[in-house]
């Protein structure tokens, strides 16, 4: 069965999230304290679901790799494409390979791997539990599934110091209320649900998982001159483009999948048009203000939570295991 409200993520913007914002995503120490925890060693068998480009194959390909095999599944035959071309840099010569296939049916045995993995695939999925069930059911006895996914709802509602233009308190609550209305028309509409992470481990309770632990993303992702790191000035290159070069179409589009989930979500069409004004405006006084504190170096945005979880659980060994 397909996945409703399914997007294609080989399309420009969705495909440049996926690259952009991978970048500076996880911490190498986090990695290696995660591998660690979940006992990876060289030479298993490791399979993602919603592998994209395969960049869980490249973060964790060190602490399996050799003598390894990973296995990314995609839905989409044209990333797979790009992620196949690309592991044969990341993955030195080893074994990564990638087959089409659906979360909620994934074509690979049972007991297949010992570490499935995916990232930010069941905040995007109709059926979380579904895709979590066949990640178990190709697992082997004993094995380690993670999931990485974001609690991107209660982020949306953050407010960190910046430099950026203030709002009013007013528009403050009304941004908060819209976001709140159209992630709940997105899960209406079976597009996923933004926020989650913060059913993840009971979702994998319930599916039987054991030695449940999560792991809190620990990027602190403030922006401060003089951008000491490389990952400040990564940042602010990625908005500074975000700002230049705007693309009418994609943002039409955007607004169009906004609009259906906004409505689903119990907002009322003239909110939707309230919104949409108040976005553009806001945007049109406030790109060339943030443009030029990027230009002359005084931009600043103070650390916001990143609510980027890693959860872990094992399969039970097949004597009952507690
Ligand atoms: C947000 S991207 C994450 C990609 C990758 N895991 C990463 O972190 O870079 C979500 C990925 O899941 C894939 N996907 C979405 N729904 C799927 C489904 N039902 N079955 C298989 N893959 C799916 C998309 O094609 C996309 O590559």
């Amino acid at each position: 069965m397909t996945e409703k409200g399914k997007r294609d993520w080989s399309e420009k913007d969705l495909r440049k999230m996926i690259v952009d914002q991978r970048r500076f995503l996880w911490r190498d120490d986090m990695i290696d304290r995660i591998s660690s925890s979940l006992n990876l060693k060289h030479g298993i068998t490791a399979v993602d679901i919603g592998c994209g480009l395969g960049y869980l194959g490249w973060t964790f390909w060190r602490h399996f790799g050799e003598g390894g095999t990973y296995i990314g599944v995609d839905c989409s035959e044209k990333l797979l494409t790009d992620a196949r071309e690309m592991s044969e840099e990341w993955s030195n010569g080893g074994n990564a390979c990638f087959l089409k296939g659906e979360a909620c049916y994934i074509p690979l045995q049972d007991a297949f791997s010992d570490f499935t993995m995916c990232q930010t695939l069941l905040m995007h999925l109709e059926r979380p539990e579904t895709a979590l069930a066949e990640m178990i059911r190709i697992t082997k006895p004993g094995g380690a599934v993670m999931c990485m996914e974001p609690d991107n709802l209660s982020s949306s509602l953050a407010v960190p110091f910046s430099s950026r233009p203030s709002i009013t308190l007013k528009e403050r609550m009304f941004w908060f209320k819209a976001w709140i209305i159209w992630a709940e028309g997105r899960k209406r509409l079976g597009k996923g649900d933004y926020g989650i992470a913060s059913k993840v481990p009971k979702l994998m309770a319930d599916a039987g998982l054991v030695r449940i632990d999560s792991r809190v993303n620990d990027i602190p992702g403030f922006i401060q001159p003089p951008y000491e790191t490389e990952a400040q000035r990564y940042s602010l290159e990625k908005m500074r483009e975000h700002l230049d070069e705007r693309d009418e179409e994609e943002e039409k589009r955007w607004w169009k999948e906004y609009k259906e989930c906004f409505i689903a979500g119990g907002g009322s069409l003239s909110t939707y048009y309230r919104i949409r004004k108040l976005a553009e405006e806001k945007r049109e006084v406030n790109t060339e203000i943030i443009l030029d504190q990027v230009r002359s170096g005084s931009y600043y945005a103070g650390p916001r939570p990143m609510g980027f979880f890693c959860f872990t659980g094992f399969v039970p060994k097949r004597t009952k295991e507690k």
